[in-house]
């Protein structure tokens, strides 16, 4: 997105100076379209019947066949929307023509939706994708989900979504990209240059929203929307890097978060909104809200009503308000009896026609029935990235030699999951479509499989026994297909246990009774407790939900065409009650060791199962010859790696460090660098990864950032737990 001309400053100035107050308000509301009619209660009352179960979701989907949206053209030509949540390009199209044929002024809509792993072409859920520690492909998902959404006239992605998760529990885990700042920080970078990619064309790119500002990934016990509470120091060096990075890296817009944060609901939190990200980052775009977050404001007990709310929000740098009206309601006459500002209607209004001005849509608000239907059919290009990402998001957990498999093998394949399309896509990709999906069965058919299809159990329900006693009679390997619906990760999806939800781990007793092989492959949106699991089970596969090209990179890693490189973005704990865990903890005065007065507890291991950043491959990598050399700014950390195994294949090789003593406690391990390689069997080399001087230090409680002499050790391996070390002092 090129940045504002002048002559685009100049005109933003001269329609602020012809906008009444009215339409300035107009241009802070964001709205979905009102369901009505079909039923005689309001339609989030329908949803909370569907959610209790006092209608069915058929029944619901009934009701609904007969409503109507509605998406106030009457407020529309009035100058009163700014933007629809909306993806129809019909839909978008006369929309637009109203806010730019019959308005006043003529400024035009942005159009936004959630695009957060893919639009059309839907890719692995962001937990999986980061795993592939290749950020040319966070960049190329971006840039195709930008050019498909685009030609719907859709031009604003809320994504990508940035919340560092330690808590397996939480359910939105599943839509960013782990438990570390610097791995998501890449990400960031590398997804905003995708999605906002400096192009003449504005077809090929749309206005990122970086979510969920901030800390929403510490909701209090791993519920959603739960409280969150931090010094500043973990606020500075945990929550906010990936935000900061994204910010630089040029992100065109914000979305607040849900949370109270230390108290303020971040809805309007000047210390977050205006201190922070526009004063302190320089932020240049907009902050939306999330979904309904201001008129939350009143229940979180931060507003006395809903101009109260408004208010606040407005002060606090909250610029468009996201699905309440309450902007619509409350602002004119906030203003005109003085309790707000209009400075800060200015200022929001100046920052959102920026990005409409940026976006193109100015020059060109419609899309072409062509361009409507470009992406009917996915093209191959955009259905090859799919299949990389997807095999290289794939972690090979364990594998007791049973693993490749061989082409001639016969398969049983059991577990619903591997025969529902709809489940591959994961939580958040609305606008994928299932007939573009391949399920795991049918991955196996195209790779040419012996394979009988045994559903025998699924996340939810019984076990079918007579099919568990044919999966053992046919095949003479057993593919087990378990885990989570994509239901159960993505917004207000906790869950208080995260084993394998159901009766998924019988159903892997019953078929390792058989004593044939199986191979645990699993789809899921979080962490797994699978501390059973990984003693019995002697293969496993980390599939998560890879969207459309599933079922192909799981055959293509099951038969060895692909050798498993991905690694793991957060930790699997051995049980739930360990969360949250993860592997950049201070390392306490205590830390968990064997004996009984330490960190640890009575009745869980002192490990998790899987750290951050493991994975294995179907060779072996060997790691000798750490050597640092120091630098005026930086360290050069080399060694050496050999794939001593037989096959070619990638590892991901992960620097980090740890400041042994410094003012306020540091992490055990920190990752501050990766390269991932890829080896000949047989071949070495010589690794070099460079850890800048700057990366060094951190924020104290005064986000105040301090690099400080002393002793550090320095980490180099293929995962967080197994690396060569070596100690340095450094005088910056
Ligand atoms: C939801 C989510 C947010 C999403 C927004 C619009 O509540 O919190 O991630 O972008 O509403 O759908």
């Amino acid at each position: 997105m090129k940045l504002l001309t002048d002559k685009q400053k100049a005109a933003i100035d001269e329609l602020l100076e012809k906008m009444t107050l009215e339409e300035k308000i107009g241009q802070m509301n964001q709205i979905s379209p009102s369901i009505v009619g079909g039923f005689d209660v309001s339609f989030e009352e329908l949803i909370e019947m569907m959610t209790d179960g006092r209608i069915s979701k058929e029944e619901f989907g009934r009701l609904m066949a007969g409503a109507k949206q509605d998406f106030h053209d009457d407020v529309n030509r009035a100058g009163g929307l700014s933007s629809v949540l909306v993806s129809d390009p019909e839909v978008i199209n006369s929309l637009q023509k109203i806010a730019v044929e019959q308005t006043r002024l003529g400024i035009p809509l942005i159009i936004g939706f959630d695009v957060i792993h893919g639009f059309r072409t839907v890719v692995p859920i962001a937990l999986a994708e980061a795993g592939t520690f290749e950020p040319e492909l966070f960049e190329k998902t971006g840039r195709i989900a930008a050019k498909e959404s685009r030609a719907s006239g859709i031009a604003w992605h809320f994504a990508p979504m940035l919340d560092i998760s330690r808590d397996a529990r939480w359910g939105r885990i599943s839509e960013g990209p782990g438990e570390d700042p610097y791995l998501a920080s890449v990400f960031a970078k590398a997804r905003i240059r995708g999605l906002q990619n400096d192009d003449e064309n504005p077809e090929n790119y749309v206005a990122a929203c970086l979510k969920h500002y901030v800390a929403y990934g510490a909701c209090e016990s791993g519920r959603d929307y739960n409280t969150t509470s931090m010094a500043k120091s973990m606020l500075h060096n945990t929550y906010l890097p990936p935000f900061k990075a994204a910010v630089e890296e040029g992100a065109a817009t914000v979305m607040a978060s849900f949370n109270d944060l230390n108290g303020v609901p971040c809805t309007v939190n000047n210390y977050t909104l205006r201190k922070i990200l526009k004063e302190d980052y320089g932020f240049e775009g907009f902050v939306v809200s999330d979904a309904n977050a201001i008129r939350e404001c009143i229940i979180h007990g931060i507003a006395e009503d809903e101009q109260d709310a408004a208010v606040k929000a407005a002060s606090a740098g909250m610029d468009m308000d996201m699905g309440t009206w309450i902007y619509s309601k409350e602002l004119k006459s906030a203003v005109e009896s003085g309790k707000l500002d209009i400075t800060c209607i200015d200022e929001a209004v100046r920052r959102i026609l920026g990005i409409k001005m940026r976006l193109g849509l100015f020059e060109k608000p419609y899309v072409t029935e062509e361009e409507m239907h470009r992406y009917d059919k996915l093209p191959e290009e955009h259905l090859a990235h799919a299949l990389e990402v997807a095999e290289k998001s794939i972690v090979l957990l364990k594998n007791n030699d049973v693993l490749p498999l061989k082409k001639t093998a016969k398969i049983s394949l059991t577990g619903a999951l591997a025969d529902m399309p709809e489940e591959v896509l994961g939580s958040w990709a609305i606008s994928g479509r299932a007939d573009d999906c391949v399920t795991i069965l049918q991955g196996l058919k195209n790779a040419g499989a012996d394979v009988s299809y045994h559903p025998c159990c699924g996340p939810e329900g019984e076990i079918d026994e007579a099919e568990v006693k044919a999966a053992v009679l046919d095949g003479d390997v057993i593919i087990a297909v378990v885990g989570e619906f994509a239901s159960m990760s993505g917004e207000a999806s906790s869950r208080a246990d995260i084993s394998l939800p159901g009766r998924q781990q019988e159903l892997l007793k019953m078929l390792l009774d058989s004593k044939k092989p199986v191979i645990a492959v699993l789809m899921n949106g979080r962490p797994l407790a699978l501390s059973w699991e990984s003693e019995h089970v002697p293969a496993i596969l980390e599939c998560w939900h890879l969207g459309v090209q599933m079922g192909n990179a799981v055959a293509n890693v099951l038969f060895g065409d692909v050798n498993p490189g991905g690694k793991l973005t957060c930790t699997f704990p051995a049980m739930t009650g360990q969360c949250p865990m993860y592997y950049n903890t201070p390392k306490t005065g205590r830390p968990a060791s064997k004996s009984k007065f330490t960190s640890r507890y009575l009745d869980a291991p002192l490990e998790p199962v899987y750290p951050f950043g493991y994975g294995l491959s179907y060779t072996n990598f060997k790691y000798s010859d750490m050597d640092i050399q120091e630098e005026k700014d930086c360290l050069k950390v080399s060694v050496v790696l050999e794939n001593t195994g037989d096959r070619d294949g990638s590892e991901t090789v992960q620097l980090y460090m740890h400041d042994v003593s410094a003012s306020i406690v540091r992490p055990v391990k920190e990752m501050k660098g990766f390269s991932k390689e890829y080896l000949k069997a047989g071949e070495s080399r010589k690794v070099t990864i460079t850890l800048s001087k700057d990366q060094m230090g951190f924020y104290d409680d005064d986000a105040i950032y301090h690099l400080e002499d002393g002793r550090f050790i320095i980490y180099i391996g293929g995962n967080s737990k197994e690396c060569l070390k070596q100690e340095i002092n450094i005088n910056f």
